[in-house]
């Protein structure tokens, strides 16, 4: 099958993956919160970016190549951390941390993903980065970041925007657990996906691989079951505020890159580059924390003016082209994450979708940048329409 031509866009594999997975696991992937207004404002923000193209131009070759937070990257672009990965597709993290290796771009793994922080490491290198879903009690989470630090991790996300618990109501009505819940309507979605259960039973059940010790040594709960005890341990002791307290505490463990997700809000951008972080993630997790949140498009050149131009930023969103990193690079970012394309991608057309979404991207990417006649990622910002974002001042 030659995947360049049946799949050469992200909406191409989005339509693919989508019926090869159950309902439960659609549901996950693909929603937000409430109603999904928040992640239609994702999409409609970025349509809304003007970029003006300047034909006067002797460029040649657009150079997608880019330094962050002190390394090469073949593209300014990576991928954002998922948890559950492994459920929504078998061995998800795994083929993209090194998928991500092997292309030249970061991978984050997330705290709640099926493999260990160390074995992603092991795949991915210098490349995997680790996400951070902060356990309220100060011994494990030292503990994950002690592991980070003698796995060899140079960049540690620390995602600020699930503070609390987070109801989503198809979740809810799903059931949605690790391991997947056997009812008969979930049973009923697996045997229907053949494609899914099938490689699902080759790869094993997925656990939350890298939080086993912390709720191993959970002694209270000893007679639940492993799948409780896990769930009751993400539901009970993951997810506090991170205050200026709290990200001091882990800046005075972690002698690395530290970068916060999840900011929205300008003086919480500059609050935390003042409490010790080296970056900032703006993002509204893709849609699925509160409804009502902005998008990262709509904030994210206050956030520019707040921090300055030196601190890097890096943005996430319902980016689905290479279009719309050109968009968001030019509004002021330093780099892009990209989230469920990789996993419509890997359900599509298996272990070669995490390659063949960094291809796609590259290609869009060049070719947006040839129209506009920009010759480098930094020169972006020169080609944005500034009056087709009415919050911008003139
Ligand atoms: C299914 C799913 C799971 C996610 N899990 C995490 C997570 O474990 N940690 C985290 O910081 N963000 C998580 N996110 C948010 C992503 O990192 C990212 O912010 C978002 O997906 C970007 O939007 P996009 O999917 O439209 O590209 C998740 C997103 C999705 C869709």
């Amino acid at each position: 099958m030659n995947i360049d031509k049946k799949y050469p866009s992200i909406p191409d594999l989005e339509s693919a993956a989508l019926p090869r997975l159950p309902g439960f696991v659609r549901d996950y992937l693909v929603h937000g919160i409430g109603n999904d207004v928040n992640v239609r404002k994702n999409r409609e923000s970025l349509d809304g970016v003007e970029l003006l193209p300047r034909y006067l131009s002797d460029m040649d070759q657009p150079n997608l190549q880019c330094r962050l937070l002190g390394q090469d990257y073949e593209a300014p672009f990576g991928v954002a951390p998922i948890g559950l990965a492994g459920l929504i597709w078998p061995n998800a993290e795994a083929t993209l941390a090194a998928a991500a290796k092997e292309n030249g771009i970061p991978f984050a793994l997330s705290t709640v993903s099926t493999i260990t922080l160390e074995n992603a490491r092991e795949l991915g290198h210098e490349y995997t980065w680790f996400q951070l879903y902060t356990p309220r009690d100060p011994g494990s989470r030292d503990d994950i970041i002690r592991r980070c630090d003698e796995a060899g991790y140079e960049t540690l996300i620390v995602t600020v925007d699930v503070p609390y618990g987070t109801r989503r109501a198809h979740d809810i009505r799903n059931g949605l657990s690790v391991p997947p819940r056997f009812n008969l309507r979930n049973l009923w979605q697996m045997i229907t996906h053949p494609p899914w259960a099938l490689r699902m039973l080759a790869a094993g059940i997925p656990r939350f691989r890298n939080l086993t010790p912390y709720y191993d040594a959970d002694t209270l709960k000893r007679r639940r079951s492993e799948i409780q005890r896990s769930v009751r341990f993400i539901k009970d002791r993951l997810g506090v505020h991170i205050s200026r307290q709290v990200l001091g505490e882990i800046r005075a463990i972690w002698p690395e890159n530290l970068v916060v997700k999840g900011v929205l809000d300008p003086e919480d951008a500059r609050g935390y580059i003042d409490a010790g972080a080296d970056g900032v993630i703006v993002s509204n997790h893709g849609g699925r924390q509160l409804d009502a949140a902005p998008s990262a498009v709509s904030v994210l050149p206050q956030i520019r003016e707040s921090v300055g131009p030196d601190v890097p930023l890096i943005v996430d969103g319902g980016v689905r082209s290479g279009l719309d990193i050109a968009r968001l690079l030019a509004l002021g970012a330093d780099f892009v994450l990209i989230g469920r394309p990789y996993m419509f991608a890997l359900a599509a057309i298996g272990a070669k979708g995490g390659s063949h979404v960094v291809n796609i991207f590259k290609a869009e990417l060049q070719s947006t940048m040839g129209q506009l006649g920009c010759p480098s990622i930094p020169d972006l910002p020169d080609y944005l329409v500034r009056k087709s974002l009415p919050h911008l001042d003139p």
